[in-house]
């Protein structure tokens, strides 16, 4: 017998499929709102453009895992065990450094009790220890050794320090802070699905964190800043911006920077980044064509795609503001998975409190049931 005597399968699920997951409801969940029809990002109720202006990172941390808003929290970068410094220097110095990243926390899960479910503790623990790990192996691929993390300072200028060997001046610190603070929450994005899927098993901390890098890795949610530095680059000059973008809009390019799944008007995230770009002291010397080539761009993009909104996505400024305060465009990717952080221990603080295992259906489409071949 074979399949054409095969029956064919009785269906298995009762809902519609939505490929992508894309509409369906997956999470209940009090942290980040994204209503992409209006261009608004709160958390826990509170705007992000407030929260950038008058918070810091670590006060939004810990609003995230606590629901309280408490802005003068203080939260620095903790020390790397040393079986992590062990794992990190054994890399190859050319590793990616979303890879030495996954590589650490897995490390660092090893070292620790992580009994589930998880504590708004464990997830300080973990957030604080990241920058610390990731400024370690940007050093140890340099040939320089780590430096440890200095209690007085506050987690991203702590990062800074340990990066760079400078205790970083008010402006620069102020201004990665506020990437942090946009970077740190999404909603049920691909890598906060993945950790909360991973949290559904009762697994714990460290190894939902380790998926959700995993997740981030992927070029489709990582995003890619650098490649807006590099677009800028290739237009060159103001005078060339409108034929450049016309051109690559003509060849089916993307533009980068622009576009988003759910967002149809301005991100929220990249207002409050052109802001903190604009503002300061040591911004790329690229920023004002940015800005010229953003104008082309949202023209071009309205007059070639006028039945779908196209805007300037997070990613745009962030290329700015990252590059602005000396981080090397390889670092970018994992920059913002340490932003991430506050995000996903936040959803994985909510999945244990409330958990079901996330288990969802497959839609059988193979052969019917069959002898094998004689
Ligand atoms: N430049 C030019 N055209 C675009 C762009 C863009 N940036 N984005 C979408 N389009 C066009 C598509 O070509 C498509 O046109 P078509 O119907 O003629 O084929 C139409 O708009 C609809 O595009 P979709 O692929 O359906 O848009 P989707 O919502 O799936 O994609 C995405 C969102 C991936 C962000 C897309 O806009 C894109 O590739 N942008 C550029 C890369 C980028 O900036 N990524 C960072 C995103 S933000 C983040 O990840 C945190």
């Amino acid at each position: 017998m074979n399949d054409r005597t095969a029956t064919a399968p009785a269906a298995t699920t009762a809902y519609p499929y939505s490929p992508g997951l894309e509409g369906v409801p997956a999470a209940e969940t009090a942290l980040g709102y994204v209503d992409g029809a209006a261009g608004r990002l709160t958390y826990r109720g509170y705007r992000i453009g407030d929260l950038v202006e008058h918070g810091t990172y670590p006060a939004v941390a810990n609003l995230l895992w606590t629901g309280d808003w408490m802005p003068s929290h203080h939260l620095p970068t903790a020390p790397v065990p040393p079986a992590v410094m062990t794992a990190l220097r054994s890399l190859p110095r050319a590793a990616k450094p979303m890879d030495a990243l996954r590589t650490a926390v897995s490390t660092w899960g090893a070292t620790q009790v992580l009994d589930w479910p998880a504590t708004p503790d464990q997830a300080r623990a973990l957030t604080a220890f990241s920058p610390s790990a990731l400024a370690a192996f940007a050093r140890i691929r340099r040939g320089l050794e780590p430096i440890e993390p200095d209690p007085d300072l506050d987690l991203v200028p702590g990062f800074l320090y340990q990066l760079t060997g400078e205790r970083p001046d008010a402006g620069t610190a102020r201004a990665l802070d506020a990437y942090f603070i946009v970077g740190a929450e999404h909603g049920l994005n691909a890598s906060t699905f993945t950790a909360r899927v991973i949290t559904s098993t009762r697994s714990d901390l460290a190894s939902a964190v380790c998926g959700a890098i995993g997740a981030m890795k992927g070029p489709l949610h990582g995003g890619a800043p650098s490649e807006v530095v590099e677009q800028i680059h290739k237009v060159g000059s103001p005078e060339r911006a409108e034929q450049w973008v016309r051109d690559a809009v003509e060849r089916g390019e993307r533009l980068m920077g622009f576009g988003h799944r759910v967002y149809r008007a301005y991100d929220p995230r990249a207002a409050a980044l052109r802001k903190v770009a604009e503002s300061m002291e040591h911004k790329p010397d690229w920023l004002e064509l940015a800005i010229k080539v953003e104008d082309v761009a949202l023209r071009v993009l309205a007059e070639k795609h006028p039945e779908r909104a196209l805007k300037t996505n997070v990613e745009y400024y962030a290329a700015a503001v990252l590059q602005g305060v000396g981080l090397s465009p390889d670092l970018f990717p994992a920059t913002f998975a340490l932003a991430r952080h506050a995000g996903w221990t936040a959803h994985i603080l909510e999945q244990s409190a409330d958990n079901r295992l996330i288990r969802p259906d497959a839609i059988y489409t193979g052969p019917g049931e069959r002898d094998l071949p004689a």
